[in-house]
């Protein structure tokens, strides 16, 4: 087993740190965050994640894992850096903020040694990494290697993604710089998991690609629900009989209210800028209309609740889920949450719940109003907004909850309420690209 560090404690970070202890490897996983490290090395971990706090756990009851704030520390014992840290939106352009990259590598250099190696997992604009390879070349020539190894881990299923990828993509600059990395994910491999040694270039644009497309595909099949809406055809039939098509497959043709979350919509604009400065815009302003529609859904719903309520001054609104999807507590660009915010501004009285993302709504989201039991947000209420699709939400009873609030009407922003329950209750639902119940 190998010694390693992971630098960065934040989704990603932790996740590898963990999981990678899980597989047997000794892992120090160091933030210059000393809370979250103090949290983290007391086993709480600082957001929700199925299955991860066990495996945080049983790493440092093993002491396979530890979490440092002392980076010589982190890196002394160890040949191999994960750089997982953050990379943000740095502005209206959609251009990424490279500066903890920056940050990172610049104290990395006074702890790397003749041998190591750098594995970037952070998601970067293509051309990052020869840049990075170019400063270590500079300061270390040879001796210090670079691995660009992108990370497509989805929020909710981070474990699983981590342990048994789709693909392992590692991007080197000398085909022999990836066996120490495949040794790593021995494990993995060895379960057929296909490696794909390229370039460094490549290996970013993978990553790019792979986020460009799953957005694509999901503004696609909303603006076919637009179209299903004029017409008053059924998005989801549609969605159902093109995904037979094993060219099209039915993942990601899910119609609603749009992508949110961390990843997906940062990564396009990223990407667009990327494109704008390679002299590519026109090739890539597909992205920009990809961008348009997936906001344009959630306006979407503000003019449906508008049209059934007239005036939503004062009107009493339910939002069930504030996460950006669910089994997650991120809030990052919900669309959840945007909606929230624009009927708060207009107005209305929002209650919002949520499984496990209500901290994190009263903590960013003070104006709104918030509730802890799914009867609580019924209550009174002149509608009902579906924004995120727990499972429990799939699971209420919509007799008893009839008699809670003051009209019985919802909008199922994520088409999956079955209409039958809803109908025969005395409920009127609202989907988006089908017609109405
Ligand atoms: C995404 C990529 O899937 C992952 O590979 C990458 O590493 C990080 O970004 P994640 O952000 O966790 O992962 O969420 P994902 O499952 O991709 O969903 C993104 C958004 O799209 C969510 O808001 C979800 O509700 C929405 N979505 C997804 C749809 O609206 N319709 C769909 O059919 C699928």
């Amino acid at each position: 087993m190998t010694r390693l560090s992971v630098i960065g404690t934040g989704y990603l970070g932790t996740t590898h740190a963990a999981c990678m202890a899980s597989l047997g490897h000794e892992v120090a996983a160091f933030d210059v965050d000393a809370e979250r490290i103090k949290a983290l090395s007391s086993g709480n971990l600082p957001f929700y994640e199925p299955g991860l706090a066990e495996l945080l756990r049983a790493g440092l009851e093993t002491g396979k894992l530890k979490f440092v704030t002392d980076l010589s520390e982190a890196m002394s014992g160890s040949n191999i850096h994960f750089l997982c840290v953050g990379t943000p939106q740095a502005d209206k352009t959609g251009k990424s903020d490279l500066s903890q990259i920056e940050q990172a590598i610049s104290s990395m250099v006074h702890f790397l040694k003749p041998g190591d190696t750098i594995v970037g997992k952070s998601t970067v604009p293509v051309g990052t990494a020869k840049t990075i390879r170019e400063f270590l070349e500079i300061n270390f020539q040879s001796e210090v290697k670079l691995v660009w190894n992108p990370e497509f881990l989805r929020e909710g299923l981070a474990v699983k993604d981590t342990l048994h990828p789709d693909r392992i993509v590692l991007g080197v600059k000398n085909k022999e710089d990836s066996k120490v990395i495949e040794q790593v994910y021995q494990a993995t491999i060895k379960e057929g998991t296909p490696v794909i040694v390229t370039d460094f270039a490549t290996a970013e644009l993978v990553k790019s690609a792979a986020n460009a497309f799953l957005a694509t595909k999901i503004s696609f099949i909303n603006a076919f629900s637009d179209l299903c809406d004029s017409v008053g055809a059924d998005i989801t039939t549609l969605a159902d009989a093109i995904g037979y098509d094993s060219r099209i497959g039915r993942k990601f043709l899910n119609a609603g209210i749009g992508f949110g979350g961390g990843c997906l919509p940062k990564d396009i604009r990223s990407l667009k800028s990327r494109a704008d400065e390679l002299g590519l815009s026109a090739q890539f302003k597909f992205l920009d209309e990809v961008d348009e529609i997936n906001q344009t859904r959630r306006t979407k719903v503000l003019q449906l609740a508008i049209e059934q309520l007239g005036n939503i001054s004062n009107k009493q609104i339910a939002i069930l889920g504030a996460s950006f999807k669910p089994n997650s507590d991120d809030i990052r660009d919900s669309p959840a949450l945007t909606i929230a915010t624009e009927l708060h501004k207009l107005g209305a009285k929002v209650k919002v719940h949520d499984p496990v993302a209500i901290p994190a709504v009263n903590r960013y989201f003070p104006e709104l109003g918030t509730s802890l039991t799914i009867e609580e947000a019924f209550e009174d209420a002149d509608l009902i907004l579906h924004l995120t699709e727990w499972t429990e939400y799939q699971a209420i009873d919509p007799i008893h909850l009839r008699n809670l609030v003051k009209s019985p009407l919802i909008i199922d922003g994520r088409n999956v309420l079955e209409p039958a329950s809803w109908v025969s209750a005395g409920w009127k639902i609202i989907y988006l690209g089908k017609p109405s119940s």
